[in-house]
């Protein structure tokens, strides 16, 4: 087989670029494209400058990868270790609005292969079977990033599951539990009580739901808009590591990644709107609240909404990490210089506050309301779940977490809102 040493970078079917196998690694935009289009890729690769290198480039482009064991597996089994080489493999549908192709190829239309639910619970419990058949006939080109194992789907308009071939667009994320982690169990149903609860709390949130055959939550992808032929759409978006120009492995702040303030600082930068800002910090609020610890800066993403500009995307991947006790006790974020929750006071808020530049009254009072307000959803989000949960160990779950998160909301409360 032919070493591929360029990829071709496409928005739809216009070609936005090249990205170059050097090192350090390269991307040239398209002449066309500079001239027709105010769009970069990233913030760190403005269009003003013809072609870009290194750190700017790489930030990017390894962010779209996945991480941890999903890459070591996918580095054994193409036996490629770059970010080029993995690109290469499975750059065609990422977390972005682009098509990364190796040079030559250009996007096809959309094709896709109906499978069933019972397909997609078996995918995740065994690692050959007709999911992954049909994905290697059909050339697998999908990146999304994160650590967790997961697929990418479309569902059609009777509810059924697809997978898409090629680099075809996907419509739907679905996770199933967490494995190989001591102590972790049902993260599905936690995962889909916690996004539950936050849509219930009136949060811009990605739609999420429990699929019991799938054993797994299946998450709508808020990247992915049908236009008014019913063709799938790509919206660009962005994680804050991405823009801050840091790689994945940097993405907590206790590792030298973004600190709320760099992440701050990184959403007016980028011109997302006031009213964001507001969600910003319901945001860390809730995390702290439901013990989302690891609630990172790759965990907050802002994408390019038509006719409504830079926003702050929907919620996503929020869990009760801390309800396992083998997870970590800290926090993502440092407050007011703390990160273990329970030193987390008034006092530290006040700073936090400060130090962002908001008015600590503002930012109490969000985080009261918050905190009122989930306490008083609890039960809500519980009867809704359990239609989608099977009695037993989900059920379980669901009750387990009513308790961890009113305990923890309550003793904030009490640390937070009482002088
Ligand atoms: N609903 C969604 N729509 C579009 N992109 C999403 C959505 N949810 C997650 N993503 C993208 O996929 C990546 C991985 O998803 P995530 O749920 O964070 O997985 P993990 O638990 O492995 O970190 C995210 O970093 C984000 O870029
Ligand atoms: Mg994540």
């Amino acid at each position: 087989m032919r070493a591929v040493k360029k990829l071709a970078v496409f928005r739809g079917a216009e070609l936005v670029g090249m990205l170059l196998d050097e090192t350090p690694i390269r991307f040239v935009y398209e002449t066309s494209w500079r001239q027709k289009h105010q769009a970069p890729v990233s913030p760190n690769m403005p269009i003003s400058q013809a072609e870009h290198s290194g750190q700017a480039v790489e930030s990017y482009f390894e962010n779209l990868l996945p991480e941890a064991t999903i890459r070591d597996l996918l580095t054994r089994k193409h036996q490629v270790t770059s970010i080029f080489g993995l690109l290469s493999i499975i750059g065609g549908d990422t977390a972005s609005d682009l098509t990364i192709l190796p040079e030559g190829e250009v996007p096809q239309p959309p094709q896709y292969q109906a499978i069933t639910w019972q397909d997609i619970a078996d995918a995740f419990t065994q690692p050959q079977g007709i999911i992954r058949d049909i994905q290697e006939e059909g050339g697998l080109r999908i990146s999304l990033a994160g650590a967790q194992r997961k697929l990418s789907i479309c569902i059609d308009s009777n509810g059924n599951p697809l997978i898409p071939l090629g680099s075809s667009p996907s419509t739907h994320i679905v996770k199933p539990d967490i494995k190989g982690i001591e102590g972790v169990w049902a993260s599905s149903i936690n995962e889909t009580f916690t996004m539950r609860l936050a849509a219930m709390l009136g949060l811009d949130v990605a739609d999420v739901s429990y699929h019991s055959i799938a054993k797994a939550c299946v998450i709508k992808r808020y990247d992915r808009l049908l236009d008014t032929n019913g063709q799938i759409q790509k919206l660009h978006q962005l994680d804050l590591c991405q823009i801050d120009g840091k790689p994945s492995t940097i993405k907590y702040e206790s590792d030298g990644g973004p600190t709320l303030l760099r992440c701050r600082e990184l959403l007016s930068q980028n011109g997302v709107v006031a009213a964001d800002t507001k969600r910003f910090i319901q945001w860390v609020f809730f995390n702290l609240y439901v013990g989302n610890h690891d609630s990172h800066a790759k965990n907050l993403s802002i994408y390019f909404l038509p006719k409504h500009g830079v926003r702050l995307t929907p919620f996503y991947d929020l869990l009760s990490t801390s309800l396992y006790s083998g997870l970590s006790r800290k926090f993502a974020f440092k407050i007011g210089g703390e990160n273990k929750p329970s030193n987390i006071h008034r006092d530290q808020v006040i700073a936090m506050s400060a130090l962002l530049g908001f008015k600590p009254k503002y930012v109490l009072t969000v985080a009261e309301e918050i905190s009122n307000d989930l306490l008083a959803k609890l039960h809500a989000t519980s009867e809704e779940v359990n239609v989608m949960a099977s009695v037993g160990t989900e059920q379980t779950m669901v009750d387990r977490l009513i308790q961890h998160i009113s305990s923890n909301t309550k003793s904030f409360q009490k640390r937070l809102f009482t002088s």
